[in-house]
């Protein structure tokens, strides 16, 4: 079966690069550690909804996913416990979010258990998946980061913290593994749908992570060029209303604006000099990238 694992931002820079320059700064350390908080926090809500929906429906699931709740629940306590300590914001992080994207661009049409209760499970598990994945991506090489940085108080505690909290996430993509590879093996017809549904979510979960991080000049057609390759792991006649109904928003995107403009104010506000060495040569990179995304759109990773 095809295993896909996240793709690296804009096909440059890895989990390892960002969490290396991350660490290095307290007040963007804290940020991520945050949004980290926050993720762990909202998919204890997303997942309670996935029980609401099956209302009854596959108790198995519905035992696991009670269990992956409370894993997702502990693991935002000890974020929470930390920020706290750390004297940080515990708020709604700033700017663009990940979850909000990546619900954005999920497609609502399939998610419906009464129609088809498998094709339901399929695309839940899979957009599931592939958001774990990342997770383990992120936490691995935040831990990595912490253990080449300076060995403060501080720094071990976060450590531990994430060390804690990596274990239970890599269980929980190979609980989402076994789940799929159940269902694919129920059918040929099963085993297509599994992964086709694994390319969509991956695609999804991509485009997602490349806005969340993209702030640079030329984001808005970038994001464009993802939403398309979203479409091209689509059946075609779903294709042209999933375009139609997410184009305008894409193109408008004013959370993508306050992250941009949150991100440079911050840094003028530090440190000037800082903004035009490492800013400015972000906008022009950004300037770079509009350019080369002139060319054709990968179908497929
Ligand atoms: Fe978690
Ligand atoms: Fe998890």
């Amino acid at each position: 079966m095809t295993v896909t694992y996240p793709k690296k931002f804009q096909n440059a820079l890895g989990a390892r690069e960002i969490l290396a320059q991350i660490v290095r700064d307290r007040e963007i350390h804290a940020i991520t550690l945050n949004r980290y908080r926050y993720s762990e926090q909202r998919s204890c809500k997303d997942l309670t909804n996935l029980i609401e929906q099956l209302d009854g429906k596959s108790p198995e699931l519905i035992r696991d996913l009670s269990r992956h709740i409370a894993d997702e629940a502990r693991h935002a306590m000890w974020l929470t416990d930390l920020l706290v300590d750390m004297g940080v914001s515990v708020g709604t992080p700033p700017g663009m979010s990940y979850i909000n994207e990546f619900e954005r661009l999920l497609d609502s049409e399939t998610k419906d258990p009464a129609k088809d209760l498998d094709d339901f499970l399929i695309s839940s598990l899979a957009a599931i998946n592939v958001t774990e994945k990342r997770g383990c991506e992120y936490f691995s090489a935040h831990i990595y980061a912490l253990k080449q940085a300076s060995q403060t108080a501080e720094n071990i505690k976060i450590r531990e913290t994430i060390e804690k909290i990596l274990p239970e996430e890599a269980g929980h993509v190979r609980w989402g593994n076994r789940w799929l590879g159940k269902l694919a093996a129920q059918s040929p017809e099963h085993r297509q749908k599994v992964e086709q549904a694994k390319k969509k979510y991956a695609a999804i979960e991509q485009a997602a992570y490349e806005s969340g991080m993209d702030i640079t000049l030329g984001a808005e057609l970038r994001r464009v060029a993802n939403l398309v390759e979203v479409t091209n792991n689509m059946p075609l006649w779903e294709r042209t209303q999933y375009l139609m109904e997410r184009l305008p928003q894409t193109l408008l995107a004013p959370e993508l604006q306050m992250t941009r403009l949150q991100a440079a104010q911050r840094i003028w506000n530090r440190n000037p000099q800082e903004f035009m060495e490492k800013f400015v040569p972000m906008f022009i990179n950004g300037i770079k990238g509009l350019e080369s995304s002139a060319k054709p759109v990968k179908a497929t990773k």
